[in-house]
C-alpha cells in the first residue's frame, strides 16, 4: 500500500517544496519508488528544483490534454518521478477562467501509484487553503505541516489542524528555520503544551541552505550536513505507524 504524504504551510516561504524534494531523494535513495506532484499551480517550484525538462504537466492533465503518467518525469535517483504542476501562465489563465473537476486530482494520484508501483507518493502544496490543498489534504496518510517559530505561522497551524482534524490522517508538525540559539527543548514543550503531541522535527535556518539559491537540491549538495541527518529523522517520523502529532 502505498503512502501519501502532503506537505502544507499557512504562508509560504516556509520551506515546503524545499523540505519536500529532500525527503523525495532521500526516501528514493533508501530503495523505495517514489512519486511527486508538485499541485502549487499558482507558484510551482518543483521543475526548477529538479531540473525538469519540458513536457506535460500536471495543468495539462487537469486541462485534460494528457493522462497523468505522462506528465511525471524521471529524475534524480532510479524510482523517483516527478509531475511538474505546469509549464507558463498560460495553462494557469486557463484553469483559473474554465475551472476543472478537482475530482481529477485525487484520480490522478491513484494512477500514479498504480502505473508507477509507488510506494510513497509526495504531494506539495500553495500555502493556506485552496482547492488544490485541500484536495491534496483529503488525500494524505500524513499530512506535514510546517511552520516556523513565530506567532502568525502557528496561528495558521491551529487552522489547518482544525481542518486536518475531520479528515482521516495523521499530522506531523515540523518547525522550520530556526534560528540560531533558539531553545530546541522549549520549543518543543511550547509545541506540545499548543498542539498536544511532541514535533515531529525542528529544521534549523542553515545558511548554505539559503545560499544554494534553488540551484540543487540540498541533500545532493551537502550529503553529510546535519540537516540532511534532520530530514532521516523527518522520515522516520513519517514512517511511523502511529500519530505523531495530534490537536
Ligand atoms: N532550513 C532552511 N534554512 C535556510 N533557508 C531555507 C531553509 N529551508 C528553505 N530555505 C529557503 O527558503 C526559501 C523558500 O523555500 P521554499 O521551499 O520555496 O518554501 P515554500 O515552498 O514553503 O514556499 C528557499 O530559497 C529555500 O532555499
Ligand atoms: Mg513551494
Amino acid at each position: 500500500m502505498a503512502r501519501t504524504i502532503v506537505v502544507h504551510s499557512h504562508r509560504g516561504g516556509t520551506g515546503k517544496s524545499s523540505v519536500l524534494a529532500n525527503l523525495a531523494l532521500l526516501i528514493a535513495a533508501g530503495g523505495r519508488r517514489v512519486g511527486v506532484v508538485d499541485t502549487d499551480i499558482q507558484s510551482p517550484t518543483l521543475d526548477l528544483l529538479f531540473r525538469l525538462g519540458p513536457g506535460p504537466s500536471l495543468a495539462d492533465y487537469l486541462l485534460g490534454r494528457c493522462e497523468i503518467e505522462a506528465a511525471a518525469q524521471p529524475v534524480g535517483v532510479p524510482g523517483l518521478y516527478v509531475v511538474p504542476a505546469r509549464t507558463g501562465t498560460a495553462a494557469l489563465r486557463e484553469l483559473m477562467t474554465s475551472g476543472y473537476d478537482v475530482g481529477l486530482l485525487p484520480e490522478g494520484f491513484d494512477r500514479l501509484v498504480e502505473h508507477y508501483a509507488l510506494d510513497v507518493l509526495l504531494l506539495d502544496t500553495h500555502a493556506g487553503l485552496n482547492n488544490e490543498s485541500v484536495t491534496a489534504m483529503a488525500s494524505a496518510d500524513v499530512l506535514m505541516i510546517l511552520a516556523r517559530a513565530d506567532r502568525i505561522d502557528l496561528s495558521g497551524v491551529e487552522e489547518t489542524i482544525a481542518l486536518a482534524g475531520r479528515l482521516a490522517c495523521r499530522r506531523a508538525l515540523v518547525m522550520s528555520m530556526a534560528p540560531e540559539g533558539i531553545d530546541g527543548r522549549q520549543v518543543r514543550r511550547r509545541a506540545e503544551e499548543v498542539y498536544g503531541a511532541p514535533l515531529a522535527g525542528i529544521l534549523p535556518y542553515v545558511p548554505e541552505m539559503a545560499a544554494l539559491y534553488g540551484e540543487r537540491i540540498f541533500a545532493e549538495a551537502h550529503p553529510d550536513h546535519p540537516l540532511v541527518g534532520e530530514f532521516r529523522t523527518i522520515i522516520s517520523a513519517l514512517d511511523a505507524p502511529h500519530e505523531v502529532s495530534r490537536a
